[in-house]
């Protein structure tokens, strides 16, 4: 199958015309402080107990927090140390179980991308899409079902829709009249915006959120929600309306009163505006309130009856939180130091810091049931402002997200969106290839990713997945455990070892008995069990994690698709003992499968539907696009490109691993059932 060269919109042109970095904002570590090899910020970076190395990664890159150097040396091993062997018992039936959960979808980790960053990270037209994401959201939507993703942020504020944009762009950023304190620009954006989310949805099973303006309360533009419900159809999961009310009288978007009355008051406003635009079609979508907490807590806006007013509108409660910051780094503040990351460090490698987070929202978790409203944690990371260098960028991330996730599921939240900045954060998922330097470095996979694949897998698809902290090892903090009950049964057990010891004296073996007398049961262990281990030889390592014996490379090498064999172990349990006895090492997280349903689900098909970079493989239904097609479309072919490593800028410096998406009825047939490959369009 060939298609023809007219599938070829000019953005992919003016992609390279306009290539730019897409830095509006240093947010991260990288100017105020500036992070290089060898060196660390904050105020105890002479001490004695921490060395810093220089790792991995050209060093050209130590500008861009996205791909710094950092490294820290992990904490000290807790004196005395946990206990490495300990127990752990669960019943086979949910009922016997207090304290579980609501029930939880495979959807529960989902991914919240900055408006302003959608042409860096998921395409630049509705016919270039980057491979690495849709490869990326493959694997999640594999295990999963589908994926959820927010497109919104602080840029959905002061975004408007315009017909087109100069050479087929989907967004345009004017930076000078932005009037904001994180630099946020003004963002023009052309509905090809939606039709290229509509297009990725045609490949991977993505569902989105989108924001709406709520900057002009006199003049609302709702042109996002109309062409949305439009374009997206039963793909559009909601719509947020306001993003940080809260934050509004101290970012002078409001008088510096604003107060969650005055929100309350505004929302009339909004409610009725959208009761009377007749081209929103389905009036129950909206998100509210997204409170950050930084200023009001949830039960401040509770109090003005705002569910009760607006309820009818409510498809789901948001807030907005994240555990920290390192926003003094950017905007110095007398009042908000900057925070040491070494003090840090350990605040992320503990269990507390999951339980901590979530407990002030425990009471708002409670009412959204009595309300019958899903409430989600719509925009969350290790720490706003880009995170933090040497934690949001490592293995730390992959085990302090994982905790995050199921500490939140644990708590009744419906689901938690992590946020994707530019270059310029730490804490990225993943982050694209520079956008003026070649494809050869590849993408990179952020360790947060892997936390995303751990809990998509945790979670499955059957919708009814309950968890519970089981708070084992007398409630130590360095090695907890979530039991996961699908259909009324337990299936799962997840098992998390945050510290770092490579002699192995810190790996511990969990005993988790299964069911039997102490429950008034039948012994439920099964003869054997399977594990996936998420592993990394540090907490500091940002470039050797596995997954079941897998990786998506490290830094610069990673094109969103596994590498490596998989690996799934099998543990025999002994079932006179009723037991199954499992190793966690130090560091590390172990995904254990017990049920029938969960052993097969973990070893079976894992054909990930994936989307090539390099020459297309023919086989059965592969979609190509005739070279000599792009030879000349793009000013460089794939082929040549693929050998000419030394890139130039010429053709696609923006454009590093697109796809032609080329009709999109011929490739939805095609991708029934099978992986599809696409030629390379750069
Ligand atoms: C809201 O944003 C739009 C688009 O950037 C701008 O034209 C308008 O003046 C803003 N309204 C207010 C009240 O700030
Ligand atoms: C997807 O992209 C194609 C161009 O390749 C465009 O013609 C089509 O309208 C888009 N489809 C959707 C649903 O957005
Ligand atoms: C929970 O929130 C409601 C609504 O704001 C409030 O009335 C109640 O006191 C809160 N309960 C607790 C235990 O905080
Ligand atoms: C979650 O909700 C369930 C069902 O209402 C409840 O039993 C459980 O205690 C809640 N969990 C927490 C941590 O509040
Ligand atoms: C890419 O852009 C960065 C930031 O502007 C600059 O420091 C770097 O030298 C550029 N690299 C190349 C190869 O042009
Ligand atoms: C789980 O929920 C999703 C979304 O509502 C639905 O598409 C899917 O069919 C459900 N799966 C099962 C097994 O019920
Ligand atoms: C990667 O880490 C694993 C432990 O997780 C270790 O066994 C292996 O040697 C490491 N590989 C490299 C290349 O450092």
């Amino acid at each position: 199958m060939y298609y023809p060269l007219f599938a070829l919109s000019t953005c992919l042109f003016a992609s390279a015309v306009h290539a730019d970095v897409t830095i509006y904002g240093l947010l991260g570590q990288t100017t105020a402080a500036p992070v290089q090899t060898g060196t660390a910020t904050g105020t105890t970076q002479q001490s004695a107990t921490t060395s810093f190395v220089t790792t991995h990664g050209p060093p050209q890159y130590t500008e861009l927090a996205a791909y710094n150097n950092i490294y820290m040396e992990p904490p000290a091993i807790p004196n005395p140390p946990p206990a490495n062997q300990f127990a752990i018992g669960v019943p086979t039936d949910a009922t016997l179980m207090n304290g579980l959960s609501i029930k939880q979808s495979g959807t529960f980790f989902g991914f919240s991308i900055e408006m302003s960053v959608v042409n860096q990270l998921i395409g630049s037209c509705p016919q270039d899409l980057k491979v690495p994401f849709l490869n990326y959201m493959s694997i999640i939507a594999e295990k999963a079902g589908s994926v959820h993703v927010r497109v919104g942020g602080n840029t959905q504020e002061t975004a408007f829709v315009v017909p087109s944009l100069d050479d087929g762009k989907i967004i345009e950023k004017n930076k000078e009249d932005a009037s904001n304190p994180t630099s946020t620009p003004i963002l023009a954006l052309t509905p090809d915006l939606l039709y290229m989310l509509a297009n990725v949805s045609s490949l991977v099973n993505i569902n989105w959120y989108l924001g709406v303006p709520f900057n002009d309360t006199a003049n609302w533009r709702f042109q996002i929600a109309e062409l949305g419900e439009q374009i997206l159809g039963d793909r559009l999961l909601g719509f947020q309306a306001a993003n940080e009310p809260d934050l509004y009288g101290a970012h002078g978007h409001r008088p510096s009163s604003y107060s969650p009355f005055d929100f309350f008051g505004e929302y009339a406003l909004f409610t009725q505006a959208w009761e009377a635009d007749t081209q929103i079609t389905r009036k129950n979508t909206v998100i509210a309130p997204s409170t950050s907490y930084a200023l009001w807590s949830p039960e401040q806006v509770w109090d003005t009856g705002f569910v009760e007013a607006y309820g009818p509108y409510l498809s789901h409660l948001a807030v907005e939180h994240y555990p920290s910051d390192n926003c003094a780094v950017v905007w110095p503040d007398p009042n908000n130091p900057p925070r040491d990351p070494l003090v840090m460090f350990p605040q992320y490698l503990t269990h507390n810091a999951g339980i901590n987070f979530a407990k002030p929202y425990l009471n708002s978790t409670r009412l959204a049931q009595q309300w019958d409203k899903p409430f989600l944690l719509f925009e969350t990371n290790s720490a706003s402002c880009g995170g933090f260098p040497g934690i949001s960028d490592t293995f730390t991330s992959s085990l302090w997200g994982i905790d995050h996730a199921l500490q939140l599921a644990h708590s009744n939240f419906s689901g938690a969106l992590f946020h994707f900045g530019g270059q310029t954060v730490s804490y990225n998922p993943f982050t694209a290839v520079p956008t003026n330097e070649s494809a050869v470095h590849g993408w990179t996979t952020g360790p947060l990713f892997y936390s995303a694949v751990f809990v998509a897998e945790l979670m499955g698809q059957s919708n009814t997945t309950q968890l519970i902290d089981m708070l084992p090892n007398n409630a130590n903090d360095q090695t907890p455990a979530y039991a996961v009950f699908e259909n009324g049964k337990f299936s799962k057990m997840a098992l998390l070892n945050y510290m770092t010891d490579p002699s192995g004296a810190n790996d511990y073996t969990a005993t988790i008995y299964v069911g039997g007398s102490g429950w008034n049961e039948p012994n439920g262990a099964p003869a054997s069990v399977k594990v996936k281990y998420l592993r990394a030889p540090s907490v500091s390592e940002k470039d050797n994690i596995t997954w079941a014996g897998q990786t998506l490379g490290g830094r610069f090498a990673s094109d969103g698709r596994w590498q490596g064999d998989l690996d799934i172990q099998t543990v025999q349990c002994d079932q006179t003992q009723n037991m199954c006895q499992i190793k966690v090492p130090a560091p590390g997280a172990a995904l254990v499968f017990f049920s029938d349903e969960a052993q097969a689900a973990a070893t079976g098909d894992n054909d990930i539907a994936t989307f090539v970079t390099t020459a297309v493989t023919k086989t059965k239904n592969t979609v190509t696009v005739d070279p000599s097609v792009l030879a000349t479309s793009n000013g460089d072919s794939g082929k040549s490109r693929l050998s000419n490593m030394g890139g130039t800028s010429q053709g696609g410096s923006n454009g590093a691993m697109s796809v032609v998406a080329p009709g999109v009825a011929a490739l939805v047939s095609v991708l029934a059932g099978m992986s599809v490959f696409f030629r390379v369009s750069r």
